[in-house]
């Protein structure tokens, strides 16, 4: 990457389960963007926090804590998949002072890609709004409570955790909630988004989309370049 070249970077703010992290995959892939799932950072931190809240630490704890967030180790670990730690990163994200202290880290992330990476497609509920709010290509993805909860109800099966539909919406809707009321940093659409509906779309049609739309808004993919 040229030096003085900035970093090309797309957000993906939504609802659970709208399938951000299947876009962002793909994005990432065909745009040759690192992928940088901020849920996964508040699951860590959430896992990490089990015994001891935020507000808790000692300055100088809380710095350790958040330096530990950069080992791949810690966010590679398959407990954070779980729905427990889904709900768990819900509650502390509502904490003000925690979200403060991960955005240099958020946007250190984001501005370091890995070469021969030329960005950062970052997925969240504040990455467009909050994060990255000088991204260029920002895109909203939302879906219908109930084509999520049976997206995540399916993910679910697939890794042999019993669920049921109606716990899994009910569990949905509780984050969305939480996600959308916070004061801190909640779930909204950011000025000059992209917006998809996910619901009636399958993963190529909801790729082929964000696609179509991010080429208008002047994105590039590496071999037309
Ligand atoms: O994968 P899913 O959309 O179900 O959840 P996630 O993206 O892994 O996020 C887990 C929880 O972390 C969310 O319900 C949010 O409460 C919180 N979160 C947040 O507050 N801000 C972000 N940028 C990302 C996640």
């Amino acid at each position: 990457m040229n030096p003085v070249a900035l970093p090309i970077l797309i957000t993906i703010d939504g609802p659970a389960a709208s399938g951000k992290g299947t876009l962002a995959r793909n994005l990432g892939a065909m745009y040759q963007l690192q992928w940088l799932d901020s849920g996964l950072i508040y699951r860590a931190l959430a896992f990490e926090l089990a015994e001891h809240s935020w507000g808790s630490l000692t300055a100088h704890e809380q710095y350790a804590l958040l330096s530990r967030l950069k080992e791949p180790s810690v966010l590679d670990n398959p407990r954070l998949r779980l729905d427990a730690a889904a709900a768990h990163a819900s509650r502390i994200a509502q904490d003000a002072s925690l979200r403060q202290s991960l955005l240099p880290l958020q946007r250190e992330m984001a501005y370091h890609p890995p070469p021969p990476l030329r960005g950062t497609i970052m997925d969240g509920r504040d990455i467009g709004t909050v994060v990255l709010p000088e991204a260029p290509y920002k895109i909203y993805l939302t879906a219908d409570p109930t084509a999520r909860a049976k997206r995540r109800n399916k993910e679910l099966q697939k890794r042999g955790t019993s669920a049921t539909l109606t716990s899994v919406l009910a569990d949905i809707e509780q984050r969305d909630h939480n996600d959308r009321e916070r004061t801190t940093a909640p779930l909204t659409k950011a000025e000059n988004s992209i917006v998809i509906d996910s619901s009636q779309l399958s993963i190529q049609q909801m790729t082929q989309q964000a696609c179509q739309k991010l080429q208008q808004k002047g994105l590039l993919k590496p071999r037309q370049r």
